[in-house]
């Protein structure tokens, strides 16, 4: 059980409806977090208080009236699903009290509306996790207000990517989609992401968002991978091509085009590099070019990171406001390798024989050779300390960090 505090004067009140995989996670992040994030947690709405739950009980209720008598400041709805979650939602926004949703159904089909209701009582709603989860996609379409999107391309169901990838390694459909179901991918109903009735949802709030198109999913041709077989992966292996589901809008002359479905990528394109849930969006823009966006699409901790972001920034708080949790930038100690190519990358007793003579001395310091590739744990700046003794010990060293 995660320890509960409540009564902190500064920390806004966050209520949560729906307690699933992710709902769950945000509470468990706000209970364990609370501090650092400015956050309390005043009541979770889920269907069953009475289930067993790593929740402090007396935060449960099954009362919608009680969740709004608790007087949150930002309501988390992950739901999911048109209903209750849109009267919840519409509720909250009447009441003047903002909302971040995680749920791409309601926001598909009902997201114009809520935006008009948002914007006439003046409470902000934020959904950046319901389209690639910890990806900030509709982050970086706001940002491009001042371009106009000509099309984008993505891989936006973490489950069917998971799928795919796995079925690429040779396990069947149906184990993996159990492995994606036992780490919180799929949705409560999986057909939902098979379908790429997820995918199309997804589209229309990305179109929406990057003021291509207002559509709704009904409108979005969509196929999904439930026919994709071992021979289909083989044979876009052998074509030196990867397949992957992707949902597609772009701006035509005359009309739009727009479509969900299985796709052959070639290796080399940036959808083809998208392994297990992740997500990515290739935007076309007028001014900016192309643009790539990609990271963790499904999952609990992705999703509840972009919720979190959102909770932030409809209470007006900047991380820097937040002033708690930050390091210094000073003599930061990591693990870092390096290598040495040159002469000296032979010898490492000579280059330490030169650090120190130069009383560079840095803390920790052991080398073990492999190659010309020094292991080396120390100060940062290590590799900087030892490219100087190397340079001015004469010869031609050159030392470079090695990024994992
Ligand atoms: N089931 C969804 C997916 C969850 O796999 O992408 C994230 O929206």
């Amino acid at each position: 059980m995660i320890a509960h505090h409540s009564g902190c004067r500064h920390r806004a009140r966050v209520a949560v409806l729906g307690c699933g995989v992710v709902g769950s996670e945000v509470v468990r992040q706000v209970l364990a977090r609370g501090d650092e994030l400015g956050l309390e947690v005043a009541r979770v709405l889920v269907r069953d208080p009475h289930r067993p739950r790593e929740v402090p009980r007396e935060l449960l209720t099954a009362d919608a009236e009680e969740v709004f008598a608790a007087a949150p400041d930002v309501v988390v709805e992950a739901i999911g699903g048109v209903e209750p979650a849109g009267r919840l939602v519409e509720r909250a926004l009447r009441a003047g009290i903002a909302v971040v949703s995680a749920n791409k159904t309601l926001l598909a089909h009902r997201g114009p509306a809520l935006r008009r209701l948002s914007g006439a009582s003046g409470a902000p709603l934020a959904c950046e996790a319901a389209v690639g989860s910890a990806v900030p996609v509709l982050a970086a379409l706001r940002q491009l207000a001042g371009d106009r999107v000509l099309s984008l391309r993505a891989v936006v169901n973490g489950t069917c990517n998971f799928i795919l990838t796995r079925m690429e390694s040779g396990l069947g459909m149906d184990a993996a989609l159990r492995e994606a179901q036992e780490r919180g991918l799929a949705e409560a109903d999986p057909s939902a992401d098979l379908s790429g009735r997820d995918s199309a949802e997804k589209l229309c709030i990305l179109g929406s968002a990057a003021g291509l198109a207002e559509l709704t999913p009904d409108a979005v041709p969509t196929r999904g991978i439930e026919g994709v077989c071992p021979d289909d992966l083989a044979e876009a292996r052998r074509a030196g091509r990867c397949l992957r589901l992707v949902a597609e809008l772009e701006a035509g002359v005359p009309g739009l085009f727009a479509r969900v479905g299985p796709a052959l990528v070639p290796r080399a394109h940036p959808l083809a590099s998208l392994h297990g849930e992740e997500n990515g969006v290739l935007l076309r823009c007028e001014l900016a070019g192309d643009l790539f966006l990609r990271g963790p699409g499904a999952g609990p901790r992705p999703t509840a990171s972009a919720i979190l972001g959102d909770v932030l920034r409809v209470l007006g708080r900047a991380r820097a406001e937040r002033g708690e949790g930050r390091r210094s930038a000073t003599s930061p100690v990591r693990d870092q390798r390096i290598r040495v190519r040159g002469p000296r990358a032979s010898c490492p007793a000579r280059m330490l024989g030169a650090l120190r003579e130069r009383a560079l001395e840095p803390l920790d310091l052991t080398l073990t050779r492999h190659g010309s590739t020094l292991g080396v744990r120390s100060r940062d700046g290590c590799a900087v300390a030892l490219g100087v003794a190397l340079a001015t010990e004469g010869g031609e060293s050159l030392v470079t960090p090695v990024l994992e």
